[in-house]
């Protein structure tokens, strides 16, 4: 089980109002007593911050705001330590305009070696003036900006976040020597920023939906993403992997951030020589709903744990809606019907074979801060798109700590330091202190479901099998006796199990599962 650190909202330690390394270090006794494996950390290099760090200006340092490479090592010792892992966030696809190879890029000619690192194209149409195919940015937009000769060069994301052109061996070259600088400094692997990206089709033709990127805000043009060259990547990163594994006997691990159309395809990202975990964001597409939990659930058994792979699940991140607030009412302070559901889904996470990622705030049970004003926004969808809908800083909200009133002891607080986000006053309700004192928790509920994830030999990679159930409830069970039930309507319905649960996510009286609830009981069936 992987927490996810959005470093910038973790914990502060210099008062800025920006959360920063010496923070997560801080941080750490806390989430070793949740119980986690390992941490996940958001990009914190040198970075102009038009995406918060998915725009890298420098691949081999600390960006000032959240430290130095000193304060890195320091949280690496700390966390070694404590025995928790930490996975580095690495973005190959794209860089920041700022990187010294996009401004050598600029500043040489069309057709030069420098141009030859990125995608740059001549235009189309009258002097050049239209960009050279019709793809959208996934943020929105065109997918092409023209430079002052008149060329344009290409950028899935925002235009500060030129492509890298991965069919150039130097930057394939480039990659394994940054992979290696952070293995040296201690690292246990990474999460791969857009992993089915990297390769464009080679002629970069035109596409016959060219917003459907920018409509699903997902990764499907089928010209721009998911070719088959990227697997060759992922054989040498993980053969990389591997040869640091050799020396010192400690595995290195390599999650992708993988959209895929189909299950089956997300299995080839998974292959024993490629990455070792990739993110399996059909649960989290999934609506609260018994049928639509139970397809996602068996398309993974099938199609991934069938060809002998880990599924790795997850139900929040930094890019989406929180559950609290997808499964519930919006109202502004969540709603309790979501978190009710927030809580069961968690559980019913946690049951299920593979590994499992929980987003900062996650353990808490957040809900998403929908009332942002549009002047605190930062996400660069919201200016590229106007769309308040579809926006990222909702999730983003810095963790409250302790005490009744914001910064909630997130930073150390100077005079006037304010979060870099605004918290809601109802924040108090979630902070750590409280969570941590309240027996009844989301955090306890999580934490005793690591625990058990720890001790149980049931839980953990193995078979699933489902139980016969009446609509609306889902149950199954893990090796020889862990039977996991949810009920996803409102009304109760009867256990699957007698007897008094191990583990619910709500009030569970014995041979009763209430709705919007999930439970676990250990049986001989
Ligand atoms: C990934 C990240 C997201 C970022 C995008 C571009 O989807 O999770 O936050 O904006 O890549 O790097």
């Amino acid at each position: 089980m992987i927490y996810q650190v959005y470093v910038r909202s973790f914990l502060d330690s210099t008062g800025d109002g920006i959360g920063d390394l010496a923070g997560v270090r801080a941080g750490l006794p806390y989430l070793k007593k949740l119980g986690v494996d390992g941490i996940w950390l958001s990009p914190f290099y040198p970075s102009p911050q038009h995406d918060h760090g998915y725009d890298v200006a420098d691949y081999r340092d600390v960006d000032p705001v959240f430290g130095d490479l000193g304060e890195f090592d320091l949280l690496m010792a700390a966390a070694r330590r404590l025995g928790i892992k930490v996975l580095l966030d690495i973005v190959p696809n794209h860089c920041s305009s700022e990187h010294p190879w996009f401004r050598e890029a600029l500043d040489s000619a069309p057709g030069s070696p420098a141009r030859a690192r990125f995608h740059f194209a001549d235009g189309r149409g009258p002097g050049g003036s239209e960009p050279p195919n019709n793809w959208h940015a996934m943020f929105g937009g065109p997918a092409w900006t023209r430079v002052a000769d008149g060329q344009w060069y290409l950028h899935m994301f925002t235009p500060e976040q030129p492509d890298w052109n991965w069919r150039n061996p130097e930057i394939a070259d480039e990659f394994d020597r940054v992979l290696r600088f952070w293995l040296d400094r201690g690292v246990d692997g990474f999460r791969i920023d857009v992993a089915a990206g990297l390769f464009k089709h080679p002629d970069l033709p035109d596409s016959d939906d060219p917003e459907a990127d920018a409509r699903t805000r997902d990764s499907v043009n089928p010209l721009a993403w998911n070719q088959p060259e990227v697997h060759e990547v992922w054989r040498r990163w993980r053969a990389i992997c591997e040869e640091y594994g050799a020396q010192d006997g400690r595995e290195r691990l390599l999650v992708g951030e993988v959209s895929v159309p189909t299950a089956r395809e997300h299995a080839l990202y998974v292959r024993p020589d490629e990455l070792h975990q990739a993110f399996f964001f059909d649960l989290l597409g999934a609506a609260w709903d018994a049928d639509a939990f139970r397809k996602v659930i068996s398309e993974a058994m099938q199609d991934i744990a069938g060809t002998g792979s880990t599924v790795t699940w997850v139900l929040n991140n930094h890019d989406q809606v929180r559950t609290v607030t997808r499964y519930g009412e919006p109202t502004p302070e969540g709603s309790g019907l979501g978190t009710t559901r927030a809580r069961a889904a968690a559980l019913l996470m946690l049951a299920l074979p593979g590994a499992a990622y929980i987003y900062q705030g996650e353990e808490l049970g957040l809900p998403e801060v929908v009332d942002l004003p549009d002047d605190v926004l930062t996400d660069p969808i919201f200016r590229r798109t106007g769309s308040r809908a579809r926006i990222r800083d909702g999730c983003r909200v810095p963790l409250p700590w302790s005490g009744q009133a914001s910064p909630f002891g997130f930073t150390s607080g100077t005079e006037g330091a304010k979060p870099w986000l605004p918290q809601p006053e109802y924040f108090a309700e979630y902070a750590t202190d409280r969570a941590l004192a309240d027996t009844r928790s989301f955090w306890h509920l999580y934490r005793e479901g690591l625990h058990l994830r720890k001790t149980l030999p049931q839980l953990g990679e193995g078979p699933l099998d489902w139980l016969d159930t009446p609509p609306g409830v889902l149950a199954f069970v893990r090796g020889d006796g862990l039977v996991c039930a949810v009920n996803f309507g409102t009304a109760p319905t009867p256990a699957p199990v007698p007897g008094t649960p191990l583990l619910s996510s709500g009030p569970c009286p014995p041979g009763v599962l209430p709705g919007a609830t999930a439970a676990w009981w250990l049986n001989d069936l």
